[in-house]
């Protein structure tokens, strides 16, 4: 039987991420959102790019969370998205409402699956959906590090005039103005940017990967990036599904780690069959614990507006 991966909002980053994850074959998939019409035009118009892709899926648009039912992901992209002036903090109340309705639908239709959070303030709605939840830490995952990675990896890459595929990156802590980019572990095959780049070429790539989604949602106008959230996104759908022991930045409801309770963060982590089995904690100088301090702290600070 294939595996099942609901997706809630089905605007630019859900049905995106249908999209990546139907080109792939690895699920079918159930598209679900408010407006009535939208799932089920985009879920039909993507089946019908099947036979010329030569994909095998369900896929299915809904209002309904029925049709959602025992899913074995659910990926959460409902919510408002920024327009140029906002920060993701300034989506908070809005998208905590939007979250507490979608989370209890997804529980009660799909009570053993593995929710991966996407909407925004990334953190924050990771935290509300673990405590609403109430799953264990392993099933609650916020997607923003891959994303952000991504973006500094762009960046490295392009500085360096290399392959994408030769450089590892990652970024630790919250998904807004105080997310910590990590240039010692960063490399290209192996290398670390540290030794091929110099510290002003370095900050000024850690700067734009921290003002990356501004940077899209400065052009694009009327909303935010969704082709490489989505692509990330599905990174990590398919890293369960297939059960990979992939390590990803992702956001993990932290229970002592880094010095860090009780907190959605971004951290590194395994990703497989049971969702998250483990979170890896690395060795961070006093400068790098001191950001991701920082940024938990951002992160803590939003939480305790919509108290939880
Ligand atoms: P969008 O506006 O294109 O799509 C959002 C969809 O959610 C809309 O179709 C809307 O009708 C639906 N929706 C709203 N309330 C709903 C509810 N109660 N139940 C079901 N559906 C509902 O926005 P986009 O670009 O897809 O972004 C979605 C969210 O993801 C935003 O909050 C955005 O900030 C966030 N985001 C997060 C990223 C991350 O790195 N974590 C990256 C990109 C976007
Ligand atoms: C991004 O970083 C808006 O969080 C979204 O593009």
């Amino acid at each position: 039987m294939r595996k099942k991966v609901s997706v809630i909002g089905a605007g630019n980053v859900g049905a995106t991420c249908a999209h990546w994850i139907a080109a792939k074959e690895m699920a079918d998939i159930v598209l679900v959102d408010l407006v009535e019409g939208v799932p089920q035009g985009k879920a039909l118009d993507l089946m019908e790019a099947m036979p010329i892709e030569k994909r095998d899926v369900q896929i299915t648009g809904s209002n309904d969370y029925a049709a959602t039912a025992n899913s074995d992901i659910v990926i959460i992209t409902a919510g408002i998205p920024r327009k140029p002036g906002m920060s993701r903090d300034d989506l908070l109340q809005t998208n905590y409402k939007i979250m507490s309705d979608v989370v209890g639908k997804v529980v009660a239709a799909s009570p053993n699956s593995i929710l991966i959070i996407v909407s925004n303030p990334l953190d924050a709605m990771a935290q509300a959906a673990f405590k609403q939840a109430k799953f264990p830490r392993a099933r609650v995952i916020g997607m923003a590090g891959v994303l952000d990675s991504a973006r500094f990896r762009t960046f490295i890459a392009e500085e360096l005039k290399v392959s994408v595929e030769n450089v590892t990156a990652f970024v630790l802590g919250g998904h807004g103005d105080t997310m910590v980019p990590l240039p010692r572990y960063s490399t290209v095959s192996g290398v670390p940017i540290t030794e091929l780049m110099d510290k002003a070429t370095i900050d000024r790539l850690v700067q734009r990967t921290r003002d990356g989604g501004a940077e899209i949602v400065k052009y694009l106008k009327t909303g935010s990036a969704y082709y490489a959230p989505s692509a990330a996104t599905v990174e990590m759908v398919e890293a369960i599904l297939k059960d990979k022991k992939k390590i990803l930045p992702c956001a993990a409801y932290l229970e002592g780690e880094y010095g860090i309770h009780g907190l959605c963060v971004g951290v590194l982590c395994k990703l497989g069959a049971g969702g998250i089995e483990q979170v890896i904690q690395l060795k961070l100088t006093e400068e790098e614990a001191a950001g991701l301090k920082k940024s938990a702290d951002a992160v803590k600070e939003l939480c305790a507006v919509i108290g939880v």
